[in-house]
């Protein structure tokens, strides 16, 4: 029987995780009376059993706010964990230490807010013994299974936003904006803010690029008469045959950050066509600031869902939305891959029809663009 649960935050935050955090207490006390704790800092906390318990009055008007009351972190993996030997990085399995603490601290069942690989440590626990239920997490909205993640609506309101200020002033200058938006693996927060703010060009992850077709397309635009262009460039985008652009790398810290391909773009644009450019990286921006309603009812959601799903003794499940209704999904099957943007959906076709190049061809001269 369950009397005890707890809830963790891992990996990168996104808006939304305090609605998650705020739909699991209300309902594991008031409708089940259980006990709820929250693990600090995600895995650092599993592993230095710091649990805090959370009542009614933690989680009071949390719902709207960014990032996570708990705290959070990308180098709490149990299973690779980063310790210093000798002036070097090794990753250590402690996961054994991690499942000692939740049964020493009384916890029955665990709810892993998380993205993919944040779920993946959640899958190797439950198969390890412990009661997990997953939620799904990140504004890159790039996890299989569920039709949207919570914390993707606000950051493309964020970055719609932008790109509509980057507008005014592109168009002021003359200039060609390029905006650089988060998205790793995915193309999702590219496309839905480009189409959104009227872009020009989209390059995203899925679609690899040509430097002659993002050059040819901005000289185009700039001989037809339009004098400003607006480019939407994924972190993740790269060249047909070239690789991403990273910030830094370290294989045996598990550490691969994406950023930079927007400035190179620019200057590509800027040496092959004598136009002016001008690039913004949007960031960290897209990750902060209060949730969207949307994103504030979805999340709850799944908070409350996943509380649900305890209660039933349904664990290694996720919660994730099929259409308009909330479904358990194994954790083995949503972590099995990613969802990418499909080259050949419906989205990406509306988006050519409007004449938006996504820099692997000229789009037709038809199509009337503004
Ligand atoms: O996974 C979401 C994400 O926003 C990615 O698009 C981005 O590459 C990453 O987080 C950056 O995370 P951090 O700066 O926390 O390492």
């Amino acid at each position: 029987m369950i009397k005890r649960i707890a809830v963790l935050t891992g990996g990168g935050d996104a808006p939304g995780l305090n609605a998650v955090i705020r739909g699991v207490v209300k309902t594991g006390i008031s409708t089940y009376n259980w006990e709820v704790l929250g693990v600090r800092d995600g895995g650092e906390g599993l592993l230095s059993s710091d649990f805090v318990l959370l009542g009614h009055h933690e989680i009071r008007n949390i719902a709207s706010q960014g990032g996570t009351i708990l705290g959070t972190t990308n180098r709490g993996n149990p299973f690779a964990y980063p310790i210093k030997e000798d002036g070097q990085v090794k990753l250590v399995d402690r996961s054994l230490e991690a499942v000692a603490n939740l049964r020493r601290a009384g916890i029955d069942a665990l709810i892993c807010i998380g993205g993919d690989g944040g779920l993946k440590i959640a899958h190797r626990l439950a198969m390890m013994g412990v009661k997990v239920v997953g939620v799904p997490k990140t504004i890159d909205n790039d996890l299989w299974a569920t039709d949207q993640t919570f914390g993707f609506d606000t950051a493309i309101q964020t970055a719609t936003s932008a790109i509509d200020r980057l507008s005014t002033t592109a168009e002021a200058h003359h200039r060609v904006m390029v905006v650089e938006v988060m998205g790793r693996d995915a193309g999702w927060i590219a496309l839905h803010s480009g189409i959104a703010g009227s872009v020009n060009a989209i390059l995203i992850p899925e679609i690899a690029f040509r430097w002659d077709v993002i050059a040819q397309f901005s000289q185009q635009r700039s001989e037809g008469g339009k004098n400003f262009s607006l480019i939407v460039v994924a972190e993740g985008a790269r060249p047909s045959g070239g690789e991403v652009i990273l910030q830094e790398e370290d294989e045996t810290a598990g550490i691969r950050r994406l950023g930079g391909i927007g400035h190179r773009v620019a200057d590509y644009i800027a040496l092959q066509t004598g136009l002016e450019t001008r690039v913004t990286v949007l960031g960290h921006v897209q990750r902060g600031g209060t949730p969207t309603s949307y994103d504030r009812v979805l999340a709850t959601r799944y908070g409350v869902e996943a509380a649900h799903l305890v209660a039933e003794n349904k664990f290694d499940y996720m919660v994730a939305l099929r259409g308009t209704q909330i479904v358990p999904v194994p954790l083995a099957e949503a972590t099995s891959r990613l969802k990418l943007v499909d080259p050949d959906c419906e989205i990406i076709r509306v988006a050519r029809d409007l004449g938006i190049c996504f820099g692997d061809a000229i789009p037709s001269p038809l199509a009337v663009r503004t």
